[in-house]
């Protein structure tokens, strides 16, 4: 899609001219070239409406009045787009999100990993099997798991779209008939919990939750008259921008509802963030990103040098407005007292003021004893514990969380209350790219943000394992 150059001398596809990582070479680019001129053809998934809207709630985060929480599959699969799947997802995501609402005080803004998450960037393009070298899984919008399906099929683009629209389809039909209405958390079970102390303090949790929407029930503060703000939620979703020619495809020109001007939105997904291996400041990710008007995610690591996180932040967001950008750091539970200050100086004193969330899974994956990859639960959460603190002594804040979840019971990282070990990971170890927290370990994570909020407010500290 070639379309006008804006004043920027930005368009849909300036990044073409740039050096890109990650590219995907099809054989036959002709039937690549006839696939995207379908996918230019084929209508938004969202709209600007959206998008603004989660622009405006996204400065509120940055703000401090509202928290992020964002989550879902390293890798979804087009399988994943099915009425189970989707469901046990939405119900995690909502019922955490309930958690961190009483937790926090504050209201909860939710953005799904999901309806579009396919693409994998690789840390070498091929692997060996049975002895063999062959190209790497990268996604079911590239390639297929199965080891004789790892030839690029440039078709499995439009399979994104029609799955990525299914899945959307399905998620608003959900919200629309009552699926949020959160009042029953009574009903969540709780009996994964081993530790009878730690059930308890769950427990206590959830009566006083109960206790609080029965309260607001009772005084007619949850009644239709007040927006349904808790028995319908807004919900958004999102991805890593890395196949650039289907980003490309899915970007139009359309008329901002707030300045009534055409501008570019990326109508794919409410939200786009640039991964750990693609986020060279020349490079063709970066140059995509900063022309479309949807809020975007950078993930941080180890390896970003502040001075360089800034020169992304100003190339991204030269306005400097508020929350447009979320950084999410993914430093390892060991390295974030070393890393994260440098970070938070840099980009303070550049003057931008960002959504900061922790990603405490991207740092801490390692090998389990059978070979497989897998996260410890207490790295999750040092990571997590060790970033507030950071934030609070830096005088910043933390506002929000990124995690990789999944709401069925697979075991793929060890710990939480369920007290998973290497032994366990056997038994149900579904992912195809990286571990994620199952249904009990997502919610422990958030009752214990829950907790910390709780002993934050009676000044102690984060709530130690
Ligand atoms: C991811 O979020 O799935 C991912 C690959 O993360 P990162 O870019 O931080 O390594
Ligand atoms: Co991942």
């Amino acid at each position: 899609m070639t379309t006008n150059i804006n004043n920027n001398n930005w368009s849909p596809d300036s990044w073409k001219s740039k050096p890109i990582v990650q590219d995907v070479t099809y054989e036959d680019q002709d039937h690549a070239d006839r696939v995207v001129n379908k996918l230019n053809r084929l209508p938004p998934m969202v709209s600007a409406t959206e998008i603004e809207k989660l622009r405006e709630q996204l400065k509120q985060v940055a703000l401090g009045n509202s928290f992020l929480l964002q989550g879902g599959d390293c890798a979804e699969l087009f399988d994943y787009c099915s009425q189970d799947p989707i469901e046990a997802k939405l119900k995690v995501l909502l019922q955490m999100s309930l958690v961190l609402t009483w937790g926090a005080r504050t209201s909860v803004v939710r953005i799904a990993r999901m309806a579009g998450q396919y693409a994998k960037p690789r840390s070498k393009p091929t692997e060996m099997h049975e002895g063999q070298e062959i190209l790497s899984f990268r996604g079911d919008n590239v390639n297929g798991f199965d080891p004789k399906d790892r030839k690029a099929d440039p078709e499995r683009l439009l399979g994104a779209y029609f799955h990525s629209a299914a899945t959307l389809n399905y998620v608003r039909t959900l919200l629309d008939s009552g699926f949020a209405d959160l009042h029953q958390p009574s009903n969540w079970n709780l009996s994964h919990v081993r530790s009878d102390a730690v059930r308890g303090e769950y427990q206590s949790i959830v009566t006083q939750l109960t206790d609080a929407l029965d309260f607001m029930g009772t005084v007619g503060a949850d009644s239709s008259s007040n927006n349904n703000a808790l028995t319908s939620v807004d919900f958004f979703v999102s991805h890593e921008a890395l196949l650039l020619e289907y980003e490309t495809s899915l970007t139009r020109h359309l008329t901002s509802p707030l300045t009534k001007t055409k501008k570019y939105y990326n109508t794919g997904a409410h939200f786009l963030w640039i991964g750990d291996r693609t986020r060279q400041p020349d490079g063709a990710h970066i140059e995509y990103i900063r022309g479309i008007e949807n809020p975007v995610g950078l993930k941080v690591g180890p390896t970003t040098e502040p001075g360089k996180l800034v020169e992304i932040l100003d190339r991204v967001n030269p306005n400097k407005e508020i929350g447009k950008v979320t950084l999410i750091t993914r430093f390892g539970a060991d390295n974030v007292e070393k890393n994260l200050p440098q970070h938070i100086e840099a980009v303070r004193n550049a003057g931008h003021i960002p959504v900061w969330v922790c990603d405490p899974m991207h740092g801490n994956t390692k090998n389990a004893s059978g070979g497989v990859k897998t996260r410890h639960f207490v790295d999750i959460i040092q990571e997590l514990s060790q970033t507030f603190r950071v934030h609070k002594n830096c005088g910043s804040k933390l506002n929000g969380v990124h995690f990789e979840l999944t709401g069925d019971s697979v075991t793929e990282c060890v710990g939480g209350s369920m007290d998973l070990t290497d032994e366990d990971l056997s038994t149900n170890y579904q992912t195809y790219c990286d571990p994620r927290l199952n249904y009990e370990q997502s919610l422990d994570v958030a009752f214990l943000i829950a907790k910390y909020y709780q002993n934050e407010r009676n000044s102690k500290d984060f709530p130690s394992l």
